[in-house]
């Protein structure tokens, strides 16, 4: 072994503006290196109380069972999939992009029959378009992606979609991984069911943790199940024991994880929601405009277009991974291509969290316009 060809550890420092990892606060790092303390230490069950209420606020909701999942986005969806579904359910899933597609693969493998109702990539759904597909049957839950990382659609009218499921016995779940912490997710007012989003976006904590919340109408589902859920990791009716009163062993919880994304919501609850929320909404203007002045068109109309995340399509001629590595290697700038059947044709803009910064904003459209100058 020569242990002399593995060097110190020194990634560059990269400004982080694709669809996530976003940069994580140095708050958040210096928390990440603190002590590691047992997961069943009191002193470790008062913080999970506390990223429990925490989450409640960012969430916006009461939901008792308001947890962070371990593992990335991705776990949150099996997480709500896994819990709600039983082999047979019916299950309705609104596509309008890659993640909807994820939900329905999931959905799939935990033995759901599954409809989908689609929307090409790009465009959102008409609450009233969502009503007629849930008539088709009585289905056990409706899923949808709030923010689609892949498109850049934001989809709105949450509430009456909420309250079209409900009135066809539906439960609702919702995707909010490029949306919690940046943009207003009102899991109470809206009704919503179950909500499950990823510590690497607009919370900015390295990726790792999904937070999610049952309502408890989706508790209740949970309780009277037929058949065990078939992940026994994911598996809430285990987890709960150890997040609720009983602080049962289940799997050992990924400690600096937990102080990570405690100081991420710290940080928000300090910033407040509303200043948070201007704050990504006026930096994406910025970027837009900025954008514009450079000749670039975003995909997405203004009216339904994330400002966490703006996907910008590429302009004829120019080699869009050329102009990646060029932000990349010259001015230490990621973003990303297009995913799917967006690949070549545009550019993933994110601008999330802690990288929501007017610094950044600036610094990428001088790199941008430099970049696109050379191809
Ligand atoms: C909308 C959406 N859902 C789910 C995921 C999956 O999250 P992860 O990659 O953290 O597993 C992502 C990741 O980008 C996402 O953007």
């Amino acid at each position: 072994m020569q242990a002399q060809r593995y060097t110190d550890l020194n990634p560059s420092p990269r400004v982080l503006l694709g669809p996530g990892p976003s940069m994580v606060h140095p708050r958040v790092l210096r928390a990440m290196a603190a002590p590691v303390i047992g997961h069943l230490d009191p002193e470790f069950l008062t913080l999970m109380n506390e990223v429990q209420e925490l989450l409640r606020y960012v969430f916006q909701t009461e939901n008792r069972l308001t947890i962070p999942v371990s593992g990335t986005g991705s776990a949150g969806m099996e997480a709500a999939l896994a819990n709600l579904i039983e082999p047979g359910d019916p299950v309705l899933i609104a596509i309008n992009g890659y993640f909807g597609q994820r939900m329905a693969e999931m959905a799939r493998r935990y033995g759901a029959e599954v409809d989908v109702v689609e929307r090409p990539w790009g465009e959102i759904f008409d609450p009233d378009e969502l009503e007629q597909a849930l008539q088709r049957r009585r289905y056990k839950l409706l899923a949808l992606v709030h923010a689609e990382t892949s498109t850049g659609a934001l989809q709105g009218h949450i509430r009456e979609i909420v309250e079209a499921a409900h009135r066809h016995g539906a439960l609702v779940v919702l995707d909010t991984v490029t949306s919690l912490g940046g943009l207003p997710v009102e899991v109470d007012a809206w009704g919503v069911d179950v909500a499950y989003s990823g510590t690497q976006k607009c919370l900015s904590v390295p990726p790792g943790l999904a937070p999610i919340t049952f309502s408890e109408g989706a508790v209740q589902v949970l309780r009277t199940r037929r058949t065990p859920v078939i992940s026994w990791y994911l598996d809430m009716r285990l987890i709960e024991q150890y997040w609720g009163d009983k602080r049962t062993y289940h799997h050992t919880a990924p400690i600096s994880m937990v102080y990570a994304l405690r100081e991420g919501l710290r940080l928000v609850a300090e910033e407040g929601l509303e200043a948070r929320f201007a704050r990504h909404r006026e930096n994406a203007r910025l970027l837009w405009q900025g954008l514009a002045e450079l000749g670039l068109e975003p995909m997405v109309p203004e009216a339904y277009r994330l400002p966490t995340l703006t996907t910008v399509r590429v302009p004829e001629g120019v080699d869009e991974a050329a102009v990646r590595r060029c932000l990349l290697h010259t001015y230490n700038i990621e973003i990303a291509g297009g995913l799917g059947a967006l690949k070549g044709r545009i550019w993933r803009i994110g601008l999330m969290g802690y990288s929501s910064r007017k610094e950044n904003v600036l610094l990428l459209l001088a790199a941008l316009k430099t970049c696109l100058a050379k191809r």
